[in-house]
């Protein structure tokens, strides 16, 4: 079986031809970073217009790549949510059109599902159960995966995002967006140790998250040092946040591990990205007996080979979604 996927909730269109959810034919992806950067985060009016110019090419490209034609493709599969309801419109109008015309089935994913899967799309892959964080610039969220199609939320943030903290740091230290491998980069010549920023541990036994605080108390940091009349030393202010935020991730996925009594734990979304992120992970679960499993970069950001995968396996097992179904701007994965 053939599956276009087609991947647009956010600022990057995507397109895919997976063959029997195993081997990916194509994958092609545009990139929106140079028109939101000066706006320090995404603008979604400007990310559904240019969707729409893009959705088409990118589509063509990946059919194109993987030396197929559109007579070929068995099933479409799209990303319905979560995201900007704007940008998942274009994508998700444009799917179900091909579908209607071609008379081919589709298939609505949930952009966190394609995330929980994007592992299988290399080579080694995690059994069932494990644990997924799926840390990202729009979610923050600990999964327990059952199947390829049954998952139970375990936790998520209160407030901002993993890669939104990144983000809105990156910003007010005048950083350029996304600040993700940016503050990622300065870190490198700072010490994680030099300040100590909180970490929101929560309730005992909490899955959830909350990065809002952590952001707050860099600014405050920063607005101290300048009242200070020093100027404020970025390397070792990025080196300390980012150690606080990986350290919550990290040491929260372990506890989700615990409680449900997991030894298999997955990473996925765009701060997976993140170097410290993928050394404290590996290293904290070989310090207690789990098996570790981080796609590369490519699968682990948004892409449209993961929605793909999710989708034919939700395909197998519920069917096609009907026309008659809308985009979503809130995960539906309970
Ligand atoms: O999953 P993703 O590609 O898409 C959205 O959520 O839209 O994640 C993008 C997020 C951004 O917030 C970006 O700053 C963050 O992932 N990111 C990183 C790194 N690379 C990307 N955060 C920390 N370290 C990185 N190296």
């Amino acid at each position: 079986m053939l599956i276009l996927g087609i991947e647009s909730s956010c600022d990057d269109t995507a397109a895919a031809v997976l063959e029997d959810g195993e081997k990916i034919l194509s994958s092609v992806l545009t990139s929106q970073d140079q028109i939101h950067s000066p706006f320090g985060g995404v603008v979604p009016e400007l990310a559904s217009r240019r969707h729409l110019e893009s959705v088409y090419p990118v589509v063509k490209e990946a059919l194109h790549r993987a030396e197929v034609s559109l007579a070929d493709i068995d099933l479409i599969a799209v990303t319905q949510g979560p995201g900007l309801i704007g940008s998942l419109l274009v994508g998700f109008s444009f799917a179900k059109a091909i579908a209607k015309v071609r008379s081919l089935p589709y298939k609505g994913v949930d952009h966190m599902a394609g995330h929980i899967l994007s592992i299988f799309l290399e080579q080694d892959r995690p059994n069932f159960p494990y644990i997924a964080l799926i840390a990202s610039g729009g979610t923050t969220s600990l999964y327990l995966a059952k199947s390829c199609t049954s998952f139970t939320l375990l936790g998520r943030t209160r407030d901002d995002a993993a890669g939104e903290a990144f983000d809105k740091v990156a910003k007010l230290l005048g950083l350029s967006y996304p600040g993700g491998p940016i503050v990622a980069k300065m870190a490198e010549s700072g010490a994680p140790d030099f300040i100590d920023f909180p970490r929101a541990w929560l309730e005992e036994n909490s899955l959830d998250f909350s990065f809002s605080g952590l952001k707050t108390a860099v600014l405050n940091y920063c607005n101290r040092q300048k009242q200070q009349g020093l100027a404020p030393q970025i390397d070792h202010i990025c080196a300390s946040f980012q150690e606080a935020v990986v350290e919550v991730l990290v040491e929260k996925t372990l506890r989700a591990a615990r409680l449900h009594g997991i030894d298999t734990v997955v990473l996925g979304g765009g701060v997976s990205a993140n170097t410290r992120l993928r050394q404290v992970f590996f290293r904290r679960s070989a310090d207690h007996n789990l098996k570790c499993f981080v796609p590369r970069p490519a699968y682990s950001t948004d892409n449209a080979a993961m929605i793909a995968l999710a989708g034919y396996h939700s395909y197998n097992h519920f069917g096609p979604s009907s026309f008659a179904e809308d985009v979503y701007s809130r995960s539906q994965l309970a």
